[in-house]
């Protein structure tokens, strides 16, 4: 595995290779790497790509300067996960890298989704979603995206930046599921921070989405989300939002309608750490 830190490095290794016909995979990170990243680098192994990973903890994306400071950090275990799972090529920045001092980095917009759910409560997230992203994008220059289906909205949010940028027109963007504890817990780098208490109730959010699908046109979705909200509080978390939307456009929904295609989308606090998950409904 060759590791670049400077963005002109990457970028004329990378074209030699693109001058060898072989399609770039990439799969960025912000490290503390768990199976679900590994996950994504093996499906572009599987598909034959350059596999490309960076690991970049992006400063403009954090609303909460506390979130970012506690954000885990463990670089050389993830060098070692990126290696044994065979990546071919560690982009590992720096900010001025990233954010070259005295370029103005664009602004996106990414409309309702970014007014809504995770962009409600975390002002400001995905335009520095967007920031990032898109930089890394010009630097890697990939053929093929791998993104987790975990952060629904950020993948909405991606797919949205691809549609505004015409030299992204062509990316291809696979959205992987979301990988799982035994538990149902979904994998997150965010779970390492959890005590063994907060752990061992975790996966109450992954029974809140389960109940949500399995109740999907039996019941009003207003009663299953009190129900979840309720168990969720008397657990000890705190609550942001039980939502259901259209899985294509993210429009929140009141209330199932079996006629489109639907996800549900949960985040809560338990203690200091913010979790998120979803599940597509039918
Ligand atoms: O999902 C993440 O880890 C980050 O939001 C991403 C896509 C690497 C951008 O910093």
């Amino acid at each position: 595995m060759v590791i670049f830190k400077k963005a002109a490095d990457i970028e004329a290794y990378l074209l030699s290779i693109r001058q060898k016909a072989k399609p770039v995979g990439f799969i960025p990170t912000m490290g503390a790497l768990h199976s679900g990243h590994i996950s994504l680098l093996q499906q572009s192994r599987e598909k034959g790509d350059f596999t490309v990973a960076s690991i970049f903890v992006n400063p403009t994306q954090f609303n909460d300067k506390a979130d970012f400071d506690k954000y885990p950090v463990s670089i050389d275990e993830d060098k070692q996960m990126l290696l044994d799972a065979g990546c071919d090529v560690l982009f590992l920045p720096s900010v001025e890298e990233v954010y070259p001092p005295g370029d103005d980095t664009p602004v996106y917009d990414f409309g309702h989704i970014d007014t809504i759910l995770e962009g409600a409560h975390r002002p400001g997230h995905f335009r520095g979603v967007g920031q990032v992203v898109a930089r890394l994008l010009q630097i890697v220059q990939p053929d093929r995206l791998y993104i987790g289906q975990k952060d629904y909205q950020q993948c909405m949010v991606i797919k949205n930046l691809a549609r505004q940028l015409p030299a992204l027109h062509n990316l291809d963007i696979q959205i992987c599921p979301t990988m799982r504890e035994q538990d149902g817990l979904a994998m997150s780098s965010r779970n390492r921070r959890l005590t063994e208490p907060q752990r061992a109730i975790a996966m109450l959010l992954y029974q809140c989405l389960v109940s949500i699908q399995a109740k999907a046109g039996t019941q009003p979705f207003a009663v299953v989300q009190k129900e979840c909200l309720d168990i969720l509080k008397e657990k000890g978390f705190e609550p942001d939002y039980v939502a259901l939307a259209d899985a294509g456009d993210l429009t929140l929904l009141n209330d199932y309608d079996m006629n489109r295609r639907m996800v549900a989308l949960i985040a809560a606090k338990i203690g200091d750490v913010r979790l998120i998950d979803n599940m597509v409904v039918n």
